[in-house]
Parts: structure tokens; C-alpha cells; sequence
């Protein structure tokens, strides 16, 4: 458009400056436009940039928050009677849940998981101080080895020689012995990963120990991932050939109140068959199924449903149909009242589910409290019991050069 000047504009004109301001064409248009554009691109750069930087703010203030939940505590729990310092590790994950271990037995002292609610229990047996666990009898929180569960009579011959071990269960061999793993002093070191706060125990059980052959190197890692699972890896290495059957015996109440019993809580086993057992809890070496029984937990079904037809209530081991071979959901455990459930994944070929049947009111635990009959239950994933004489059974051997490895997985949620 060609300018004649301003002086004396027409109406027209006039018109046509106040529509240009409105409205630009032609050169005009393109440099008004680019500049708004540019204008309104900086406007949205701007919105932009703060968008990010509040975002980047409260993404960080999380992180913050989810890294100063998530820790690893280690304090001193006591000292064993030959002088050893004992010490207590807790572990917080981002969720605020929390596992207290020890690392004499490599014990899990106790577990805290929310309800329904969101409202924290401790969910394990157990008791307060060293001193407790050191005289404990019932295996509260343990790891249990060189050989969870039991060998008949002590024995088992091996490549043609007789091995005798300690016998601490009438005529029986339990958890490794008078003084099994869950009963010495192991090597603690703390451990942050990506899945969570954690923490290794480590052991050398020499040539000999509770009767065993070879030196033996094990190594037990507490996981409480950031998907709300206490999850505990094993591995061993060892010197000669040697039974090797790691396992953890915590005794879990989902009500998060041990005086109420474990009957209520409702169990899923994903096992159709199971070991029968002699009078002193030895496989007799046949596997038969559950259907129709009193062991079938196949479907969910109350522990105490069936319980009474169990003489003594249940202390067997269940053939998963997983058969062991890589991390398979084994169990599940729902409490009703709480609505807390633990979910239980392993590579283990059997679970050991022990109803709590000897507690028998004599143990005080955690706050004072009496554990009576069935105020816990154990899952406990291994390799079925008396393995190293039952050759039908799969193998529990662990021969020099091989690495013995255990996973197991406690997931918690509620329903
Ligand atoms: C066994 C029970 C035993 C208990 C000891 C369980 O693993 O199966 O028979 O009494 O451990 O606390």
C-alpha cells in the first residue's frame, strides 16, 4: 500500500488502519504475524518452562521424600555370650515398608506391612532383644542350614561313606543342627540397589560342622524392593560334596496381632501333591496327591477349615507344581480382616507349610506377648525333607565347582 502521508486520510483510510491494527495483510501480516507468533511462542516457552520447573520441583521433592523413606539403618543389637558384636539392620523402602534383620542367624526380627487401611503391622513372630533369639528353640525368623527341615536319624551316606550329623529332633536331624546357621554369628554388609534397600550376610561353615563334609561358603541377601517384596536370594559354594538346603523359617501373622490365631487366614497352595510323613515327620518317600484330603489348599481355603482332621495340625512339605525349576507363585496367604495378603514365589521345589502346632504358650515374644498353638505359620520353600535318602527325590546335593542358588519372594499387597 502506498503511503500518501497521514494528514487527510479518509474515512476509508481510517477504517483501513483500525482493521490493519486488527488485522494485518499483505508484508504487514507476515512481520505483525511472525512477531505475535514469536510473542506468543515466548508466552508458551515461558508457561512451559515454569510448567517443567514446578513439575522438576515436585518430582524431586518425591524423589527426596521416596529417598529419605527409603534407608538402611545398622545399630547394635547385643553381643553373644563369647563377646561377638551383633548388629541390627532396618530397611525402609520408598513405600515406608520395613524389614529389621539381624545378623545373628540372619534373622528377620520383624516385618511391617500396611493393611487395607494403610495402617502398619508387624507381621512375624519373634522377640525383642539378642538374648531372646539366642535361647529361642522354636526357629523364630531364622535361616535355617546347612540342611533345613530334617534328615532321619542323622545319617546319609554319600559317594559310599556314612555321614553322621548332630541329631536335635528325637532321632532326628533339624535345621543344621544343635548349632545350626540360625544360631552363629554371620558377616553383615549393607547393600543399596536399584530394587531397594539391602542387605548380605555372609557365613564359612568349616569341614565338619554339625557333622557335614566340606568347607562351606554362603552368602544369604535381604531384598525389600520398592514393589513392597521381601525378597531373599541364597548362594553357597562348597569344598567337598555336601547336602545343601537353605530356607527361612518366619512365622507370619497377617492379622499383625499374635494373639489371634492363623486359622482364619486363608491359604492357596499351588501344589496338587505332598510328601506323607512317619510319626517323627520323615517323608515315607511316596508323593500323593491332595485332592479330596485335608492338605488340599489348592483352592483358597481357611487353615483351620480342614486342621482338626491333621493329627497335630500341618507340619508337611508340598510338591509345587512349579517343580522348582525357575520363580514360580508357590503360595498365598490372605487375612481377611485386614485384607493383607502375602504372595510367595520361589525356585525351591517343595514348601514345608508348618501350622505353628508347638507353640505352646511358653514363649514370650515381641512386647510380652504369649505365642500360643497356631499364632504363626511358616512357608517355608526348599527341597523336600530327608532328600539326601530319598534318591527319587530331587537332588539336594552340592557338589564342588557348582554354586548353589535360592530365591525366594514374600510380595505383599492387600485386597
Ligand atoms: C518343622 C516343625 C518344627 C519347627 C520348629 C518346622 O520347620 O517342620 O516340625 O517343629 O520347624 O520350629
Amino acid at each position: 500500500m502506498k503511503n500518501f502521508g497521514r494528514t487527510g486520510s479518509t474515512n476509508l483510510e481510517k477504517l483501513d488502519i483500525q482493521y490493519s491494527m486488527l488485522n494485518t495483510c499483505g508484508d504487514d501480516r507476515v512481520i505483525k504475524g511472525e512477531f505475535a507468533e514469536k510473542g506468543l511462542k515466548m508466552v508458551n516457552r515461558c508457561v512451559l518452562i515454569c510448567v517443567a520447573m514446578c513439575l522438576c520441583a515436585l518430582l524431586s521433592n518425591c524423589q527426596i521424600e521416596e529417598r529419605t523413606k527409603m534407608s538402611i539403618k545398622k545399630e547394635i543389637f547385643g553381643k553373644t555370650a563369647d563377646g561377638k558384636e551383633v548388629d541390627l539392620y532396618t530397611l525402609t523402602n520408598k513405600n515406608g515398608l520395613v524389614a529389621r534383620i539381624t545378623n545373628f542367624g540372619g534373622i528377620l526380627v520383624g516385618l511391617e506391612v500396611p493393611d487395607r487401611d494403610g495402617n502398619m503391622a508387624d507381621i512375624t513372630l519373634g522377640h525383642d532383644t539378642l538374648e531372646g533369639y539366642i535361647k529361642d528353640k522354636v526357629y523364630l525368623g531364622v535361616t535355617a542350614g546347612r540342611y533345613g527341615n530334617r534328615i532321619a536319624k542323622g545319617r546319609f551316606t554319600l559317594d559310599g561313606v556314612e555321614y553322621k550329623l548332630a541329631v536335635n529332633d528325637g532321632p532326628n536331624h533339624l535345621h543344621g543342627g544343635i548349632k545350626g546357621f540360625n544360631k552363629v554369628v554371620w558377616n553383615g554388609r549393607q547393600l543399596q540397589k536399584d530394587e531397594g534397600p539391602a542387605v548380605e550376610f555372609t557365613y564359612h561353615s568349616k569341614d565338619g560342622e554339625e557333622g557335614y563334609p566340606g568347607d562351606l561358603s554362603v552368602s544369604v541377601v535381604y531384598t525389600l524392593t520398592n514393589d513392597n517384596e521381601l525378597k531373599i536370594s541364597y548362594e553357597a559354594l562348597t569344598s567337598k560334596p555336601c547336602p545343601v538346603n537353605l530356607t527361612h523359617h518366619s512365622y507370619f501373622n497377617l492379622t499383625g496381632d499374635a494373639t489371634c490365631d492363623i486359622l482364619g487366614h486363608i491359604l492357596t497352595m499351588h501344589a496338587s501333591r505332598f510328601t506323607p510323613v512317619d510319626k517323627t515327620a520323615i517323608p515315607l518317600g511316596n508323593i500323593e496327591s491332595v485332592k479330596g484330603t485335608p492338605m488340599d489348599f489348592t483352592e483358597p481355603t481357611a487353615i483351620g477349615t480342614n486342621i482338626a482332621k491333621i493329627k497335630g495340625g500341618y507340619d508337611h512339605n508340598y510338591v509345587l507344581d512349579s517343580a522348582g525349576e525357575t520363580l514360580a507363585l508357590a503360595a498365598k496367604v490372605y487375612e481377611p480382616k485386614t485384607g493383607r495378603v502375602m504372595e510367595l514365589y520361589t525356585t525351591e521345589p517343595g514348601v514345608q507349610f508348618y501350622s505353628g502346632n508347638f507353640l505352646d504358650g511358653t514363649i514370650k515374644g515381641k512386647g510380652g506377648i504369649t505365642y500360643n498353638k497356631h499364632a504363626g505359620l511358616c512357608l517355608e520353600t526348599e527341597h523336600f525333607p530327608d532328600s539326601p535318602n530319598k534318591p527319587q527325590f530331587p537332588n539336594s546335593i552340592l557338589r564342588p565347582g557348582q554354586k548353589y542358588t535360592q530365591v525366594t519372594v514374600h510380595k505383599f499387597y492387600t485386597e
